[in-house]
């Protein structure tokens, strides 16, 4: 038996890259209802979109008119390559606070956080988890650029959540055993924050005492099953003989935010948290197999399986129960949260498919009619979309409630042409049949990537984030990297790099520009990487497949992407900065794009071994929100301490301008 303890990043980094607010108590419900109003209004869903903004008091611009002036008013900043550097460096005129870290409290019974990082799991479940990423503001509608919830995603959890990283006991059989004191605190860890914020008489954020909308919602909190597999068979564990209950959220990477004023959380790398030991029976499995479940003789990533029966999905054959085989089906779903009902219970929408989730975007057209775009962040993994069968009645919002219960899901096929079209994953079409493996829909839902696969979908180098354009609703995708472009994957006119290291973004124009259209046009927006004639370390050319058609400042590896109101393109990073071919791009970094011109410029360089990820504005676009995820060295957080954790920035213009003006 051997005790070994795991402080080092680079593994993690190496996981998420596989493949596969009672001072208001008196008249806070009013303030909660009027901003619910908002959202029957369709205001809030308006601000979620970024068109809001465009229509409040000093905002000269309304949708749709063009810009006389350049999009980007800021300086941009230098490329951060030094092994030391630990700082966040912003742009001349703006200012970066660390606002909220890991540890920091969420409920108003949190105990103040420790830096030797020695609290127990009950303390996490009352405190900020670990690895913030997705998140997003919503306004109150008295003061919406001054009071709203903050909702943020926690992914993941780093070795730093406890005083000596991660102890695994290794087994004479090879399996590794967990302290069940630490599984517990890593699984409170994860999940979602709602936070209620306000600006002070100073201008700055505040978290709100008192409030009860504060909640956190963890890998242990009870949610709902809806759509095709609620209470399917297939959905059905010894803990949960109906299939009605799943146990928490894991992964919450990216996010969406619908028109009637939830929030969508997603369930990206599941697949991490669950062993198959059973190799025969894994590969007969393709809800396990096409996802990357575990399998042999070895433990999960995490071993959380060693202390918590539901993460092995091992079948037992010697026993007539159901055990946990399907416990993975239960994940990797778009998560339904309502954050202005901290009683409500979140809902996995399983009509939607099943991914590797890395984010649910709207795009809603004229005529109610709206799709839901998602990346799914493996390498060869597709573009997907879901257009759900009902209109969403902008004069009625909240007939939409279970909008997302019924509707076909997509995956994208980009021809070399510059067309493309959408496929749907439909039940007894396109060989989706019992001859290839799906019995009915809800197998297709199960193994959405393998009924891709076979529609003929195009694999794509690892897609992340999706932005939709605030007027003319054109759709962007991140496609971080994928080393295996050119070997496993053959090249296409989308992925048109060998040995892709610093990835592209892709857009597309649906049909018509309705969100629900089946053809669309696409082309490459941008290759990010050096710029050609750059030198490597060593000061030698660097090859061809470094090299990528950024105007402007260059990066590695989009992964975070979004829209302002002016129709700005911020792109967030993700990237080794490690490794040799980073070396002139350097720390993970927020920069601002272009559409027309396709100028990028670098606004922010955080510190290094973090990403850059999560971006949310007030409606005015004045206070931005961004995290800095998994930092590597020391890094002030909100308190100052010196621990490396996970934090969200606000960042502020200071003169008040809007946000890269
Ligand atoms: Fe969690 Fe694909 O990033
Ligand atoms: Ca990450
Ligand atoms: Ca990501
Ligand atoms: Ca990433």
């Amino acid at each position: 038996m051997r005790q070994e303890h795991q402080h080092y990043h680079a593994d993690l980094e190496a996981v998420d890259d596989r493949r596969l607010n009672p001072s208001q108590a008196a008249d806070l419900d009013s303030v909660i209802n009027r901003s619910r109003r908002q959202v029957l209004k369709g205001g809030l869903a308006l601000a979620a979109f970024g068109l809001f903004a465009g229509m409040l008091p000093g905002c000269q611009r309304s949708p749709g008119t063009p810009t006389a002036a350049p999009l980007m008013g800021f300086s941009g900043v230098a490329a951060q390559t030094s092994a030391k550097f630990d700082q966040v460096l912003v742009a001349d005129g703006y200012t970066a606070r660390p606002f909220f870290s890991w540890g920091d409290a969420v409920l108003d019974s949190a105990p103040a956080w420790l830096d030797d990082a020695s609290q127990d799991w009950q303390a996490q479940l009352l405190q900020a988890g670990d690895n913030h990423d997705g998140m997003h503001f919503f306004p109150f509608e008295e003061a919406p650029n001054e009071h709203g919830l903050l909702v943020i995603n926690h992914e993941y959890i780093n070795p730093t959540l406890h005083t000596n990283g991660f102890t695994f006991t290794e087994l004479d059989d090879g399996r590794r055993q967990r302290p069940v004191d630490q599984v517990r605190k890593e699984q409170a860890a994860h999940g979602v924050s709602v936070l209620e914020i306000r600006r002070d008489a100073n201008g700055h954020w505040q978290r709100v005492p008192g409030s009860r909308l504060h909640r956190r919602i963890s890998a242990l909190t009870p949610m709902a099953i809806r759509g095709p597999l609620a209470g399917d068979p297939r959905m059905r564990t010894a803990s949960d003989p109906s299939g009605t209950e799943i146990l928490g959220t894991l992964n919450n990477c990216s996010m969406g935010v619908t028109p009637w004023g939830t929030y969508l959380t997603c369930e990206e790398n599941f697949h991490n948290y669950f062993v198959n030991r059973n190799a025969v029976d894994h590969a007969t499995r393709p809800t396990h197999q096409r996802y990357g479940i575990g399998q042999g003789q070895h433990s999960a990533y995490y071993a959380w399986e060693s202390v918590d029966r539901r993460f092995d999905a091992t079948p037992d054959p010697t026993q007539d129960h159901l055990g946990y085989v399907n416990e993975p089906h239960r994940f990797g779903w778009v998560v339904e949260i309502d954050p202005f009902d901290p009683d409500s219970k979140p809902i996995k929408r399983t009509a939607m498919g099943r991914l590797g989730r890395e984010c649910a975007v709207v795009s809603l057209g004229d005529d109610g009619r709206m799709a839901v775009y998602s990346g799914d962040d493996a390498r060869g993994e597709y573009v997907w979309k879901f257009v759900p069968d009902a209109r969403h009645d902008l004069a009625n919002p909240q007939a939409s409630r279970n909008l997302l219960d019924s509707g076909t899901l997509y995956a994208a096929r980009f021809d070399e042409d510059g067309t493309g079209r959408w496929l749907p994953l439909i039940w007894g079409e396109n060989g989706l049949t019992p001859d290839n493996g799906f019995a009915d829909q809800q197998d297709v839902l199960l193994n959405a990537r393998g009924a891709a696969d076979q529609l003929g979908a195009t694999p794509m180098d690892r897609p992340e984030w999706v932005a939709v354009h605030p007027d003319s609703r054109e759709v962007y995708v991140s496609l971080t990297n994928n080393h295996e472009r050119g070997s496993r994957f053959p090249l296409d006119a989308a992925n048109p790099r060998p040995d892709n290291q610093h990835g592209q973004i892709v857009r597309w124009r649906e049909a018509g520009a309705d969100p629900a259209a089946i053809h669309f046009e696409w082309d490459v927006f941008l290759l990010a990487g050096d710029q050609p004639g750059a030198l490597d370390a060593a000061g030698q050319p660097l090859p061809d497949n470094l090299i990528g058609s950024v105007q402007g400042d260059i990066f590695s590896s989009p992964d975070g992407l979004a829209f302002d109101a002016a129709g700005r393109l911020w792109i967030q990073t993700d990237s080794d900065e490690q490794a040799a071919h980073t070396v002139n791009t350097g720390c993970n970094q927020l920069l601002c794009a272009d559409p027309q011109t396709r100028e990028v410029r670098r606004f922010l360089v955080g510190p290094r071994g973090a990403e850059i990820t999560g971006i949310t504005w007030t409606p005015d676009y004045r206070t931005l929100w961004i995290n800095i995820q998994h930092p590597g060295i020391s890094y002030p957080a909100s308190d100052g301490h010196s621990r490396p954790r996970s934090t969200t920035l606000v960042i502020t213009h200071d003169q008040g301008k809007v946000i890269g003006s």
